[in-house]
């Protein structure tokens, strides 16, 4: 069984995630969609929260696992019995860091490669940080997050928003 993982942060998931999720799909048996516990970024939804976007807009797809994991992404692998990681890539600012990790992980794990695919042109400026800023902010999200989980996002931000809407400050 050819088996692919994507691992990622997925905080939250976003239609950028899911185009490349759907298209790299095409190219195995299984796709594990691996969810990092505890990023250095920090994240803002809890990984029960991330795995659980994820959960809500792939349900139904059983060549799709979603998993959540710590430690290294290439023991993950191994455990899984898989062979390929997939990343994507949407700008020349992505590819330096990528370029790191991939080669990282080839000194880790030889027989372990990583495939990446470019973001469709759709969703080149689209990130989860772009996502968290704008629904914090009251800004509209429409068409970046599958429609089934816009509503799980912005009612993460509901609290704080208010706060910080437009409001002009004297300085
Ligand atoms: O969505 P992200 O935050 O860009 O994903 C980054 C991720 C999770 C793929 C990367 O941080 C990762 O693989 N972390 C696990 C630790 C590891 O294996 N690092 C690679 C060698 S530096």
């Amino acid at each position: 069984m050819n088996i692919f993982v994507y691992p990622g942060s997925f905080d939250p998931v976003t239609n950028g995630h899911l185009d490349i999720i759907n298209r790299a799909v095409k190219m195995c048996d299984k796709l594990i969609v691996a969810v990092l516990i505890n990023t250095n970024k920090k994240p803002t939804f809890t990984i029960e929260e991330r795995v659980d976007l994820l959960k809500t807009v792939l349900a139904g797809r059983p060549d799709i696992e979603i998993v959540s994991f710590s430690g290294l992404t290439v023991d993950l692998l191994k455990k899984c019995n898989a062979r390929v990681i997939v990343r994507g890539l949407r700008a020349i600012s992505d590819f330096e860091n990528e370029f790191q990790m991939a080669l990282i992980n080839k000194e880790l794990a030889p027989d372990i490669e990583t495939i990446f695919m470019m973001t469709s042109i759709n969703y080149t400026y689209l990130s989860s940080s772009a996502i968290k800023e704008l629904a914090i902010n009251n800004g509209v999200i429409d068409g970046m997050v599958p429609d089934c989980i816009k509503g799980k996002i912005l009612e993460k931000f509901r609290y704080k928003q208010g706060e910080s809407n437009g409001n002009l400050f004297n300085t």
